[in-house]
């Protein structure tokens, strides 16, 4: 009962931020700015490099799940994860900035299996303000 409600409450969670980080088409993607831009290019030497990492960590995940960018709070150095199902609570005080959801439903009707692929379209999608924004409400 708990892990079913843990299962919906995450998946609540995970899927809001998903439609705040994803911009109508033609108004998002390219390189962020900001705050983002710099922590990115610290901890991962170069946007085109945490892309790369990112989207394997999208085109990887087991069976159903997301990939997330988060900011761990104490020590503010970004990390990025996969979520497993939708079981936000596997590492604490991490908080979630951006997430790809990697759910076959999320690309089946236009990718069908092909997850990278839709992946790949997620870039050209990213709302960028939005995240630097939530990066705001970590640092
Ligand atoms: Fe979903």
């Amino acid at each position: 009962m708990l892990k079913e409600l843990s299962f919906n409450i995450g998946g609540h969670i995970l899927h809001s931020i998903f439609w705040d980080n994803l911009s109508p088409p033609g108004k998002g993607g390219g390189k962020p700015g900001g705050a983002i831009a710099d922590e990115i290019q610290k901890e991962f030497g170069s946007f085109d490099r945490f892309k790369k990492e990112f989207s394997q960590a999208a085109a990887s995940v087991e069976g159903s799940g997301w990939a997330a960018l988060t900011m761990q709070e104490r020590i503010t150095r970004p990390l990025i994860m996969q979520i497993e199902k939708h079981n936000t609570n596997v590492y604490p005080s991490f908080k979630i900035l951006m997430v790809l959801d990697v759910f076959e439903h999320a690309y089946y009707i236009d990718y069908k299996n092909e997850r990278a692929k839709f992946v790949d379209a997620f870039w050209n999608l990213v709302n960028w303000d939005y995240v630097d924004k939530t990066l705001g409400l970590v640092k």
